[in-house]
């Protein structure tokens, strides 16, 4: 990444005069506090004692013999608040502290980076707003309760599609009204520099972890990809190692890497999914997670250097893939992670290769779907 936030030609940061300062100091503060040994014990302590770090790296014998090859799932559903979401929130809301912030505003599509957002701000005693559509707050009503109990004021989204991308863009807006006092919790890699930058190193606990986990080196890892905080979070560390092969997986509604094209949504350029007339085009996903019609620049990079590939997954196998983690293994996924587990099922694979699944949440929160579907 260079100075001005651009993997490659993609990232960068075209937002409105207003927040050109804000994300400035943003970025500067965060430089200042990623190497500062204070922050980084602080940070530990908290990933640790409160947020369950390290989350297990569990061989998976069922999926293992399905598969016919090794089989892990890398377990961040047992994060507290069950999601991979809470390794950036408590980032993010530690370094809105340092910076004096008395309020934070954050969007949620799936209700999981809203439940992150609202548990630290609890935890930090500062006031938080969590946007969210109307459509995810009708289908995610169990995370609703949850950042409502937590003492987060939810902001109903009523424009357009009523889901992630209207959230985003909300907040966004609000940032502008009032950014000297507010920080902006982002809950993906997504959005203008640094936040792609910060998202991605908050998250890189989960590759640098199957690192240390793993005794042979792993041929594939797969991750699901919506904004894509999960996915970097596990790939980054292995960037260089390129005898293991990065595999990221869309929801075949919503699938910015596989059907997108260069273009500019909140505040950064990277693949995204619009018509000829240079609309955003409405996504769908079973998963609300995953409906969003962007990505995260590094991923286009990514995507362009070869070095990830990006495969997509529908609606009814992910729903297949999450029956059969529940019935055979006893683990309940998130609608989000169980794409993942449907391309692994899917592929056709040797019997020497060892693959890594990121299983990036728990599925509590999609009960209401899973059981009307
Ligand atoms: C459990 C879970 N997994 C994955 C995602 C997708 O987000 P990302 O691609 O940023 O990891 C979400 C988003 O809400 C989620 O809740």
């Amino acid at each position: 990444m260079n100075k001005k936030g651009y993997f490659g030609k993609f990232g960068g940061s075209y937002v409105p005069e207003t927040l050109v300062e804000p994300l400035r100091v943003l970025a500067a503060e965060y430089e200042r506090y990623r190497k500062d040994r204070k922050f980084n014990e602080e940070l530990g302590e908290l990933s640790e004692k409160y947020a369950g770090r390290p989350t297990p790296l569990y061989h998976s014998k069922k999926l293992s013999e399905h598969c016919g090859c090794r089989v892990y799932l890398k377990r961040e559903d047992l994060c507290h608040t069950g999601a991979h979401k809470i390794n950036n929130a408590i980032g993010q809301a530690l370094l809105a502290k340092k910076m004096k912030k008395s309020r934070i505003i954050a969007e949620t599509g799936a209700g999981q980076h809203g439940v992150a957002a609202a548990t630290v701000s609890a935890l930090f005693g500062i006031k938080c707003q969590v946007f969210m559509g109307a459509e995810d707050i009708s289908r995610q009503s169990e995370n609703v309760c949850r950042m409502k109990l937590l003492g987060a004021d939810i902001i109903q989204v009523d424009e357009g599609t009523r889901t992630l991308k209207e959230a985003v863009n909300a907040t966004l807006r609000e940032w502008t009204r009032d950014p000297e006092n507010t920080y902006y919790l982002l809950g993906s890699c997504v959005g203008p520099h640094p936040y792609p930058m910060i998202v991605r190193d908050f998250q890189s606990v989960i590759g640098r972890e199957v690192k240390k986990q793993i005794k042979e080196d792993p041929t594939h890892l797969v991750a699901c990809v919506g904004g894509g905080s999960n996915s970097i979070g596990l790939f980054y560390p292995f960037f260089k190692d390129r005898e293991t092969e990065l595999i990221g997986v869309e929801a075949e509604g919503a699938a910015s890497l596989g059907r997108g094209r260069i273009g500019v949504l909140h505040g950064s350029r990277s693949y995204v999914l619009y018509d000829d007339n240079g609309q955003i085009v409405n996504t769908h996903s079973v998963a609300p997670g995953l409906d969003y019609s962007g990505v995260g620049p590094e991923h286009a990079y990514f995507k362009d250097l070869n070095r990830a590939r990006y495969c997509r997954i529908g609606d009814a196998a992910a729903l297949k893939a999450f029956r059969w983690m529940v019935s055979s293994e006893g683990i309940i996924p998130a609608l989000e992670s169980s794409h993942a587990v449907a391309w692994v099922m899917k592929n056709k694979w040797k019997k020497k290769d060892i693959v890594v699944i990121c299983l990036s949440g728990r599925g509590e929160k999609d009960l209401d779907i899973v059981m009307k579907g």
